[in-house]
């Protein structure tokens, strides 16, 4: 069988460039994606070799995306790994809540993964297999993050759900993998912790752990998945929170 690609969303730093990283190492050839040709850049060059390619692209922007796309099916670049990795919060999502930003906050944490999903299930189908690894929050179950980013990843859970069941007779994985709270260089926490320390602080003292997940902790498992996943994993939403509540 032709060799794994796995596309990673929003990987050019952070938890995605973390689990490319990885799936790399476990022999997979991966497409990294993200806005800045300088983060590309530097995110490729720490691979040891250069069959990895990496794309710049806006996927918020329609065009943009589907040219990718398009691109990625022309150059026979066609993923049998696909980890939704995009998403976060977007600007404006506090309470109460306004349908513009729950609008922005579906379509960068659901509605881009299901247009690449509708893109190349069709080769998942033909091929006879596929892996579809979702990267959720485990805010979606307890609720405790911005509101249009709690709905939309909540409604990412459900998507998983229905797909998985339809798509588990053509053995094609779907799941998710919901992280709790994770500190990385650059992320919204680490900047948290310069901005609203003391609300950092708070968050910190109600883990269990005494501390946030690492993106390392989170990729292991993702990568795993990717890699050697059974279809028991199928419709899974993997919790990985540290017991926080
Ligand atoms: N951080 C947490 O505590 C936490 C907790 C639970 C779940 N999660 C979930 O984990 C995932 C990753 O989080 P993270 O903290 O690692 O994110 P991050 O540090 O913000 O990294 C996001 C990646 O996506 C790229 N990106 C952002 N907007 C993009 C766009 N419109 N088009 C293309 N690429 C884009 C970024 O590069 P550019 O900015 O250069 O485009 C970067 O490579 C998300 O789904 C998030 O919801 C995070």
């Amino acid at each position: 069988m032709a060799r794994d690609i796995a596309l990673i969303t929003g990987s050019s730093k952070g938890l995605g460039l973390v689990i490319a990283k990885m799936l790399a190492s476990k022999n997979v050839k991966v497409i990294l994606t993200g806005r800045s040709q300088f983060d590309l850049n530097q995110a490729l060059s720490a691979f040891p070799n250069n069959e990895h390619t990496a794309f710049i692209v806006d996927f918020c922007q329609d065009t943009e995306c589907d040219q990718l796309l398009d691109f990625l099916v022309e150059k026979k670049l066609i993923p049998t790994t696909l980890v939704h990795n995009l998403g976060g919060r977007v600007e404006g999502d506090i309470f109460p809540l306004d349908s513009e930003a729950l609008r922005r906050s579906l379509k960068f944490n659901l509605e881009i993964a299901v247009k690449i999903n509708e893109k190349f299930l069709p080769y998942m189908l033909k091929r006879g297999q596929g892996k579809i690894i979702h990267i959720g929050s485990d805010a979606s179950l307890t609720g405790r993050a911005s509101p249009a980013y709690v709905i939309a990843k909540a409604a990412l859970n459900g998507y998983i759900k229905t797909m998985s069941q339809f798509y588990a007779k053509n053995s094609i994985l779907i799941c998710g993998v919901l992280p709790g709270i994770m500190e990385h260089e650059n992320s919204v926490w680490a900047q948290k912790k310069i901005n609203q320390p003391e609300y950092y602080q708070k968050k910190l003292e109600q883990m269990p752990l005494g501390r946030f997940g690492t993106v390392e902790e989170i990729a292991i498992f993702v990568s795993e998945l990717a890699k050697n996943g059974s279809m028991m994993c199928t419709g899974g939403l993997f919790e990985l929170c540290g017991a926080a509540r």
